[in-house]
């Protein structure tokens, strides 16, 4: 594949912007040639320009689609940095759990729970795979009375999310190895599935975080991390500001281990725990 010229470099960064939020800066230009290089190459077009051609073509919707899966990074495992699962068992669930009583009165408690740009569903399924754990220690919360939704930009991903079935290098080495041999079962081809119990807590929807969350209702405990690292300032604090608005008073945020919302959103703020930390909306 050929180089990425500077006008081809300038027309698809602006594009993908608009489309999904994604900046991608000049000292970044190289992952135009490797991410949509490489599918370029393998679709038969002759270069950048055709591609763009085509793009905004307004004839194949699909393309857009196929363009932003390409340009984004999907990395991810099961309990990837494990503190804000620990966090999410020992601290988050009783205590929300607890507020979520006292706010239900007479009604049956529900928590919910989001994995924002949850990728293949490694993150979705470790939430749901400590909820189940959690579970175990409760009288009246039981799966039903938990929702875990996954969401993301891409299709594609979400499909294989669904199906719940990994190599093991897309589950990684963090798996307790009681939490592997439970609620993995291992497949006749060498991958590994999710068990049926997990699979059937979480629900998976494609959304793009650049669009408000108000349709996906309001949630008690938010995880975001490694999705708006990417993401210019401004855009980023649009974000925090839909999450702000559909977390519960007492409900938290987790992010990324190198991402914050100092600096981003007074609506939040950092609550530390140990050699971790969660943000806790405040009253606007
Ligand atoms: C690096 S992965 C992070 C996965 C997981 N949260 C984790 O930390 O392991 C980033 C994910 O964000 C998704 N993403 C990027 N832009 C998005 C957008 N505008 N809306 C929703 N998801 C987006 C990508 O498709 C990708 O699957």
């Amino acid at each position: 594949m050929k180089e990425i010229s500077t006008i081809e470099f300038e027309l698809l960064k602006k594009l993908l912007f608009r489309i999904s939020g994604i900046d991608i800066q000049e000292n970044k230009r190289y992952l135009f040639t490797t991410r949509l290089g490489e599918y370029l190459e393998e679709k038969g077009y002759s270069g950048f320009s055709e591609f763009y051609n085509r793009l905004t073509s307004g004839k194949e919707p699909e393309l857009q689609r196929e363009f932003v899966q390409a340009m984004t990074t999907h990395e991810s495992s099961f309990f990837r940095d494990s503190r804000p699962f620990t966090l999410l068992t020992k601290h988050l669930l009783p205590e929300i759990a607890d507020s979520s009583r006292e706010n239900a009165r007479l009604l049956r408690p529900h928590l919910r729970i989001l994995s924002a740009g949850c990728s293949l569903g490694q993150e979705t399924y470790t939430i749901a795979m400590c909820v189940r754990s959690w579970l175990d220690t409760q009288q009246d919360f039981t799966e039903k009375d938990i929702t875990v939704l996954g969401i993301d930009i891409s299709r594609r991903v979400l499909e294989r999310a669904r199906r719940g079935t990994y190599t093991r290098n897309e589950i990684g080495m963090a798996v307790p190895v009681a939490i592997f041999d439970k609620l993995f079962n291992k497949e006749s081809d060498g991958t590994f599935t999710v068990v049926e119990p997990v699979r059937t807590m979480v629900r998976f929807q494609e959304h793009n975080l650049v669009e408000p969350i108000t349709a996906l209702g309001k949630f008690d405990i938010l995880f975001c991390r490694n999705v708006i690292i990417y993401f210019p300032v401004d855009l980023q604090k649009k974000i925090l500001d839909h999450f702000h608005r559909q977390l519960n008073r007492y409900g938290a945020l987790i992010m990324g281990a190198s991402e914050t919302t100092y600096n981003l959103c007074d609506s939040f703020e950092v609550v530390s725990l140990g050699n971790t930390a969660y943000f806790k909306p405040v009253s606007t």
